[in-house]
Formats: structure tokens, C-alpha cells, sequence
């Protein structure tokens, strides 16, 4: 089949053939944001976990969609695919460069991937999981063989580096990270439960204003806070770590297994206290609910699959896996996709 065209045949099963991911290379320490704002090492791990986190330059030719092309290069040649093998590019992402054309469409320009279709998912932190669930039943129904879907965000772009945006810049980190998702003739693998939620009364919980007319009512408007992350940190707290268990426990049931039957659990990372205390409440092994907050902050949508890049490349998420993605974000989102890899 040539990419971008439809074959009508009803393929049997969806794998993850392979994952890549790109990263930025500089790297912004919690000893770094000491000398820029008033924190402390001490305070940004024990409330989040996160150590140093990754910046991008965009004089250096890095964004969001350069890190995107570079992860998805990786995942091709992980599942042995070329670019024009690909039929559609799915960018989950908050922080593409321009708002038209989307970062799928550069991605595909810059890998070669000819007239494949090509389109961005905007549901923040839940993009991805998002995205594996849009990417798998796609293939599904018989329509697309080849789907690469990349998390990729610069949430840096959004970010005071200074005192006034303490409570959000020490949080989140720039990322890219790709899967190429295809059919299978092995009617075992793909998705076992699924879920996609949202809430829109929370959306003033997290929100990047454009102008005047875009903050909530009771806020005072503020120029300054343009096109910055505007965050009610505990207010997410609260709202995350009460629906993350839901979401797993909703997710478990629908698949009528129990949290141990699963192998490997790749959430969201926002904030290790959340992820310890969804492992917490499982009564679940410390190695099969992954945490790589320390090393990278929280990457938006590139957060779930950069984990699930880490653990397969290290051996530790493996064919016939069974694997549960967890997210939640602004929006406010939240969702899940259960696989049997
Ligand atoms: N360094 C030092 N102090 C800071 C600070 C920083 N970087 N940022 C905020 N503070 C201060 C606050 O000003 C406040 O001071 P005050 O008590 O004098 O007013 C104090 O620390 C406590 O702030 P608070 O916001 O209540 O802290 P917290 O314990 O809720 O932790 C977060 C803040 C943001 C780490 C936490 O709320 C969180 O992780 N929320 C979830 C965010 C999230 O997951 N977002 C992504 C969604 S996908």
C-alpha cells in the first residue's frame, strides 16, 4: 500500500513496532534555577522528585518539531520501517512551532515521509495516550498499516525563568518521543481497555493566556502572564492524584484483570509523589510503575512515550507485555490505553 491511501483489508492485530525518542541537549540542573529564582534543591525534589530537567535552543536548530522528526527517525529504524512506509503522522502536542501548519506536517517534510496524512492532538498531557488509542483503532478498522505518533512538547517556551514563575518552571522539561504503531497478522496484540475523559469546568486550572479575554472570570487580566503557563498546582494535586487510581481501576475492570496481572505500568510524570501514590494504593512491585521525573521533569505529552522508550530499549517492557498508559493533563484530560504487546 503507498502512504496515505486506505486498503479497506481489516488487519487482526496492532503492535508497537518500535520507539525512539530526542531530547534536547542542554540540561538545566535544580542547582541551575537556584541561581535564577528563589528556590532550593531541597524544595523542588522533595515536592516533585525532578533533579535537572532538558531545555531546548532554538538558535541551536532545536524545537518542537525538529525533536519530533528526530524521535521518529529512531522509532523507524527500531521497527525496520521507511518514511514513505509511514500512511499518517499523529504530533500529540501543546507547544507546536506555529499554529498552522501543524508539527506533523514539518515532521513529515523533514523525514521524507511524502503524502502521508499528517495532523496534530492537542490534549496537553494526556496526548499521547490519547494518541495510542486514536493510532490503534485506526489501524483496527482496517484502514492505515503504518501509524507514527510522537509526544512531543517545549513546554520552556511557556516558562518564566525567574520569580514570578517559580511554581511552573521548575517543572517541566523539553522532549520528544516516538512509537510506530502497525498491523499485525498475531490477533493477540493491541488494546485491551481503553479510556478518554475530560473535564472542561477544570480548564482554568492549568491555561496559557493569549490575551485579555483568556483568563477566567474573577482573574484580574495581566499582560505579563502572556503566553506563560498558568498553573493552580494544588488544585491539580488534588484533581490528579484522586483520578489516577480511578482511571487504572476503571481500566482493570473493563479488561477483567487484576492491577498485578499487569506487567508494566508507563503514567504521566508530573510529580513523583502522585506516581508513588498510585503504587502505593496497588499494593504494586517499585519496578513495575516507572519514574524517570528525576532526570527529565514533566514533558507533556513526550512523558509517557519517553518512558516507554527507556524501558524497551533497556529490556524491561518486552513482547507480550501487558502494559497500562496512564495520563492526565490540562484540559483538564485524563486517559488510558491497556495493551497486550
Ligand atoms: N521554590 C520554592 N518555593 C516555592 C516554589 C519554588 N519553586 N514554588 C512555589 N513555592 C512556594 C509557594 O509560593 C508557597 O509559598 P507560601 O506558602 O509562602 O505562599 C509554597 O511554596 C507552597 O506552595 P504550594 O503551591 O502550596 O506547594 P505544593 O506543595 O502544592 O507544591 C507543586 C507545588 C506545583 C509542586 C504541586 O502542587 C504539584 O506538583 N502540583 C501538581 C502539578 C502538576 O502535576 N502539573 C502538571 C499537570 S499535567
Amino acid at each position: 500500500m503507498s502512504n496515505g491511501t486506505t486498503t479497506g483489508r481489516r488487519p487482526v492485530g496492532v503492535r508497537i513496532a518500535g520507539t525512539g525518542s530526542a531530547l534536547p541537549k542542554r540540561t538545566l540542573t535544580n542547582a541551575d534555577l537556584e541561581k535564577m529564582m528563589a528556590t532550593s534543591d531541597e524544595w523542588i525534589v522533595q515536592r516533585t522528585g525532578i533533579r535537572e530537567r532538558r531545555i531546548l535552543n532554538r538558535d541551536q536548530g532545536e524545537s518542537t518539531s525538529q525533536l519530533a522528526a528526530e524521535s521518529l527517525k529512531a522509532a523507524l529504524a527500531q521497527a525496520r520501517l521507511a518514511p514513505a512506509d509511514l500512511d499518517l503522522i499523529i504530533v500529540a502536542t501543546m507547544t507546536a512551532e506555529m499554529s498552522c501548519p501543524g508539527s506533523a506536517s514539518l515532521v513529515a517534510n523533514m523525514i521524507g515521509a511524502g503524502n502521508c496524512g499528517a495532523f496534530d492532538l492537542n490534549a496537553a498531557c494526556s496526548g499521547f495516550v490519547y494518541g495510542l488509542n486514536v493510532a490503534h483503532d485506526l489501524i483496527k478498522g482496517g484502514a492505515y498499516r503504518n501509524i507514527g505518533l510522537i509526544g512531543a512538547d517545549a513546554l520552556s517556551t511557556l516558562m518564566q525563568y525567574n520569580d514570578a514563575g517559580r511554581s511552573t518552571s521548575i517543572i517541566f522539561g523539553d522532549a520528544a518521543a516516538a512509537t510506530v504503531i502497525n498491523a499485525t497478522d498475531d490477533t493477540s496484540k493491541g488494546i485491551l481497555a481503553q479510556a478518554m475523559h475530560s473535564d472542561g469546568k477544570g480548564w482554568k486550572e492549568i491555561y496559557v493566556p493569549r490575551c485579555s479575554q483568556d483568563f477566567p472570570p474573577g482573574v484580574e487580566p495581566d499582560p505579563s502572564k502572556f503566553d506563560h503557563v498558568q498553573m493552580n498546582g494544588a488544585s491539580v494535586f488534588k484533581f490528579a492524584v484522586s483520578t489516577f487510581p480511578e482511571l487504572i481501576q476503571q481500566t482493570l475492570d473493563k479488561a477483567k484483570i487484576a492491577a498485578t496481572d499487569v506487567d508494566m505500568y508507563v503514567c504521566h510524570q508530573s510529580n513523583q509523589r502522585i506516581l508513588h501514590a498510585a503504587r502505593d494504593r496497588f499494593g504494586l512491585a517499585e519496578d513495575k510503575l516507572y519514574v524517570n521525573i528525576d532526570r527529565f521533569g514533566n514533558t507533556v505529552a513526550a512523558s509517557v512515550p519517553l518512558c516507554l522508550d527507556e524501558l524497551r530499549r533497556s529490556g524491561r517492557i518486552r513482547d507480550g507485555y501487558k502494559v497500562m498508559f496512564v495520563a492526565f493533563g490540562g484540559g483538564l484530560t485524563w486517559g488510558s490505553s491497556l495493551w497486550q504487546l
